[in-house]
């Protein structure tokens, strides 16, 4: 099945599947593979000055002999299964203070985990003897009359706009995937389907509480510790220390908005994404927008903020240059409705409370898959457009999804500096998710062997469209949200210029490296 998936953060659905996938391919899980067994000492169990130092936290401390251990660990990225020596639940913000010191005093690498998104399971620590420092905690939102929002850093993005909503009718420039944990999807950079409108979720930021490696509260916003606000927004992922709460402006959205979908088959790829490319130069910033590029066609989706007339308007220029949908469905409500309809929630739910996300969120959410990225600094050329026509009709075997995403960005994304955050992709045309899935059963668990198919068709695909970018566009820029560990100069990828100040903070902020990754800012 295609998927559609709007999420900046992750490409992500909750779709509940009936496959039973997972029972019957069981039998062939390898044994590195097998589950840790509880009360097993190996090498990333916590040593016992370790354990002392953590010994206020109490049961807040899971290590390998918990009951809950394992299901605590799987991250939303099945493929990955690393070994934390410890979990820390951490629910207040001297818990995470103890937590950083004890880990900082003994050498052991943290991983800040919001809602455990990461591509490459960097949120279980990317290898094995992290601690983890779980945030689901710290989830409280309280806005004020004027929509300063103070938001707890575990908080994922479906219950914060349910609440935002609650709250006096406010909203956030934020992703559609209700599960992504606003921890990383914000210091990652943070886009979504208001950002032509309103810009970055980084650009809504007023303050953010932030804990260091010595267990030292600090505040960051523009006036304060300036360097780390400016690493943050935009390499602030795992990189630098825990950010326990952010404060946000939220936005006001329109009283109506309008949602919709355009559908197409694949064979008429090349008229849509001309017609979409030229739309991103010159379309408002009401409209924000995605387009889903797959084996059942294109499907372009997103919201208007503004009534079904005006829509229609906006859309006009756009819709007389591409072939005729031959499916359309334009919706009229509040945002919030709008919020939900592209949640994909199982079911498709019309209640907005589904937004609340009160069902169990482990294993349940999780899916095997690989993602990759591009960011395109100027309109595609037709090279890059009939890839995306080769490369999307094809289905790999054993996949359950597959499909590129095309972000048109600019609007306000591009109206902040390129070195005013750590965030470089300010000039950013459009952004390209590729996208391989399988396996998503809801009672997955990690351990089943990968999709070869499904990972080779990602590595070719993106070999040639490597290829098209170099000879067109410049040096190779990608997403650090939809971060790839195989990227080779990721460093440069990623943050270009801001890669040597970036280290130098780090040196500041962070200078025996606790905080740490295969792909965290190094020290200089
Ligand atoms: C993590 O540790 C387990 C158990 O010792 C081992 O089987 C596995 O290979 C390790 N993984 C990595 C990536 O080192
Ligand atoms: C954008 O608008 C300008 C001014 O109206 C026009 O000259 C140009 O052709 C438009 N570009 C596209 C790609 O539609």
């Amino acid at each position: 099945m295609y998927t559609p998936s709007l999420s900046s953060a992750a490409s992500m659905l909750l779709l509940l599947s009936t496959s039973t996938s997972y029972f019957a391919q069981a039998a062939v899980i390898p044994s590195h593979f097998a589950e840790v067994q509880h009360g097993t000492t190996s090498a990333t169990s916590p040593t016992a000055t370790l354990l002392a130092c953590l010994k206020p936290l109490g049961s807040k401390v899971l290590t390998s002999s918990s009951p809950n251990y394992n299901q605590e660990r799987y991250g939303f990225d099945l493929r990955y299964n690393y070994l934390p020596q410890v979990i820390v639940m951490a629910t207040t913000v001297p818990d995470v203070q103890t937590a950083t010191k004890c880990a900082t005093d003994s050498g052991v690498a943290i991983a800040p985990r919001s809602g455990g998104h990461s591509f490459e399971g960097y949120s279980i620590g990317g290898e094995n003897g992290s601690m983890v420092i779980d945030l689901t905690g710290f989830n409280h939102v309280s806005v004020s009359a004027s929509g300063v929002a103070k938001v707890g850093a575990g908080m994922r993005l479906g219950p914060l706009y349910l609440e935002l909503f609650k709250q006096g009718g406010w909203t956030l420039n934020a992703g559609t995937c209700p599960s992504v944990g606003v921890g990383g999807h914000t210091l990652g950079g943070g886009f979504g389907l208001l950002g032509r409108k309103h810009g970055l979720l980084i650009d809504s930021i007023v303050e953010i509480q932030f804990i260091n490696a010595q267990g030292e509260l600090l505040i960051a916003d523009a006036n304060n510790n300036k360097d780390l606000f400016y690493a943050l927004r935009g390499a602030g992922g795992g990189s630098y220390g825990v950010v326990t709460q952010f404060t946000y402006q939220a936005v006001k959205p329109s009283s109506t908005v309008t949602s919709y979908t355009y559908d197409w088959d694949l064979k008429d790829y090349k008229g849509v994404l001309r017609a979409y490319v030229d739309f991103q130069v010159n379309a408002s910033r009401d409209v924000g927008v995605e387009m889903n590029v797959g084996p059942d066609g294109l499907e372009m989706y997103g919201l208007f903020e503004g009534t079904k007339a005006q829509q229609a308007e906006a859309m006009k220029g756009f819709l007389s240059k591409a072939p005729k949908p031959k499916r359309s469905d334009v919706r009229v409500g509040r945002h919030i409705d709008a919020q939900l309809r592209f949640s994909y929630i199982a079911g498709n739910p019309t209640n907005i409370e589904a937004l609340s996300l009160t069902g169990k969120y482990k294993p349940g959410d999780s899916r095997y898959t690989k993602g990759k990225s591009l960011v395109y600094p100027e309109p595609l050329k037709d090279s890059t457009i009939e890839l995306l026509g080769k490369w999307g009709a094809i289905t790999p075997k054993g996949s359950t999804a597959n499909y590129i995403i095309v972000d048109i960005w600019g609007g306000a994304v591009s109206d902040v500096s390129a070195d005013a955050t750590a965030f470089i992709h300010r000039n950013a045309h459009s952004v390209f998710e590729f996208v391989a899935e399988w396996n998503e059963d809801p009672n997955a668990k990690p351990g089943i062997p990968d999709c070869k198919d499904c990972l080779a068709w990602m590595k070719n695909m993106y070999a040639e469209f490597l290829d098209d970018f170099k000879a067109n566009y410049g040096p190779v820029r990608g997403y650090q949200n939809y971060i790839d560990k195989e990227l080779t100069n990721w460093e440069d990828a990623y943050y270009g210029d801001a890669f040597s100040r970036l280290k130098q903070i780090k040196k500041a902020v962070d200078p025996g490296n606790t905080f740490r990754f295969p792909q965290s800012i190094p020290l200089p």
